[in-house]
């Protein structure tokens, strides 16, 4: 019978050093200098056979070293491979999201089911570029980490909390419009931005309620329209507000709106009542949400990155069902198309309220209103995602459908140094492409 140690010398005499003449061979092959007798080839394959002498004399000890040499070297390839992306090894989601797209995709991911927009009047954009957005996360991470409402669940996360931050403090507005406070995270993000503006909030449910329960903020400076003095925005006598605010130019008051109303209704309103500067929080992408948005507004053939196939055997269709495995928010061509192939809306509907109310529309409507929508717009800009799922965690939104993040994937060192890493991952679960318009009458 042959014994492990007679299979072990027979394995290693394979290897024994080559022929003077192949190793030359060898050593031209890759342009190394074959002149010299003691070649790095050489030393190392005689010294494989020292060993192999040594093993044979030794016995039964070799079996072992080598089988704990194998356990080493496949424990090492292990620790490595996960050093590499810089992942917690917790996360199984996102380790099996890895495997399926591969490290490649995962970076260049994001857009590649399509980034629809809504054209501007004219072309503008916004004067902030991407290191603007870099600093500010830089200074916006340490206020974030001092709110008053830690877990915001059903608000506000990060990633929108720093747009409307950043937008708030770059525009310097003389006073700032909340439609729907909540527990009052929003107004606190518009009180770091600009600390003595006055704030006006409008919500059925006043902030000071939810004090009662756990963590809230009420604002000394705001003026509430909530509980039993609630005034929707559409039917606010504006001009009373802004007479006792002293604005006489509605182009220098802030108007954000986060209160789930069908956003094609709300810039009627706001255009009627002169102002300028919205922010809208979901900015829902098409076939989610429950209220009309610009995103959805906006995702027409013309535009690049818009309209859908509702084939169901398109590429599209494949795509989406794929990636509905992994990312939350991700909808499948089942769901985003309706009776009659319609997509526009949600499945052809156009939601307001909370989905409380759900119209019908067609796809000339909605049409329509894109043109509309284009004929008020002097600029449009969604804010992009702060940083890469690889670094986020983040599971909800599909990076298919959105803009290259701030922090793009891979660029661990740079999350840290901005002081990311130090939030809890569940702040960044709630993109939904918040967006500001400038707006102005056709
Ligand atoms: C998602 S929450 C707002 C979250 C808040 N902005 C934050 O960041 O924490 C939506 C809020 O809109 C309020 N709301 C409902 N209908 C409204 C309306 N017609 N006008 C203003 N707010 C409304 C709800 O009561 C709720 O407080």
């Amino acid at each position: 019978m042959t014994t492990a140690k007679q299979m072990l010398e027979r394995a290693l005499s394979i290897r024994r050093p080559p022929h003077a003449s192949e190793d030359a061979g060898a050593a031209e092959d890759e342009g190394g200098d074959e002149t010299g007798d003691e070649s790095k080839t050489r030393k190392h394959i005689s010294m494989a056979v020292r060993i192999t002498n040594y093993l044979t004399r030794t016995g039964y000890l070799w079996p072992i070293l080598v089988i704990g040499l194998i356990i080493v070297i496949i424990s090492s390839v292990i620790i490595s491979s996960r050093d590499l992306v810089c992942i917690s090894a917790s996360s199984s989601d996102h380790i099996s999201r890895l495997r399926f797209f591969g490290f490649d995709e995962l970076e260049s991911d994001f857009g590649s089911l399509g980034v629809p927009w809504c054209r501007s009047k004219h072309g503008k954009d916004v004067e902030w570029t991407s290191k603007d957005l870099l600093r500010g996360l830089e200074e916006f991470v340490p206020i974030y980490e001092t709110r008053p409402i830690q877990n915001n669940m059903y608000g506000m996360g990060f990633d929108h909390s720093f747009g409307l931050w950043f937008i708030t403090r770059w525009l310097k507005p003389d006073l700032m419009i909340e439609s729907g406070a909540f527990k009052g995270h929003s107004t606190w993000v518009l009180r770091q931005a600009m600390p003595d503006i006055p704030i006006v909030s409008l919500s059925p449910r006043h902030p000071e309620k939810y004090l009662k329960k756990g963590p809230a903020y009420v604002d000394g400076n705001c003026t509430y329209f909530a509980g039993k003095d609630f005034v929707d925005f559409g039917s606010m006598d504006w001009g009373r507000v802004m007479r006792k605010h002293g604005i006489k130019d509605r182009s220098r008051v802030l108007v954000f709106f986060d209160d789930h109303q069908n956003e094609l209704k709300r810039l009627k309103q706001a255009l009627k009542a002169g102002f300028k500067h919205l922010v809208f929080e979901d900015n829902y992408d098409t076939g989610t949400g429950d209220h009309y948005s610009f995103r959805q507004i906006c995702d027409q053939f013309y535009i690049r990155g818009g309209g859908h196939s509702c084939f169901k055997d398109s590429d599209e269709a494949r795509i989406r069902h794929r990636r509905r495995k992994f990312w939350e928010k991700a909808v499948d061509i089942e769901e985003l198309c309706g009776p009659g192939e319609a997509w526009w809306g949600v499945r052809g509907h156009m939601r307001d309220d909370f989905n409380h109310s759900n119209k019908a529309i067609t796809y000339a409507e909605h049409f329509q209103n894109s043109r509309f929508v284009e004929s008020v717009l002097d600029v449009y800009w969604e804010l992009p995602p702060v940083a890469g799922p690889s670094l986020t965690h983040q599971t909800r939104y599909d990076p298919a459908r959105a803009p290259t993040p701030i922090v793009e994937d891979g660029r661990y060192g740079l999350f840290r140094r901005l002081g990311l890493s130090r939030l809890d991952n569940s702040v960044f679960n709630g993109y939904t492409q918040m967006v500001y318009l400038q707006v102005s009458k056709p």
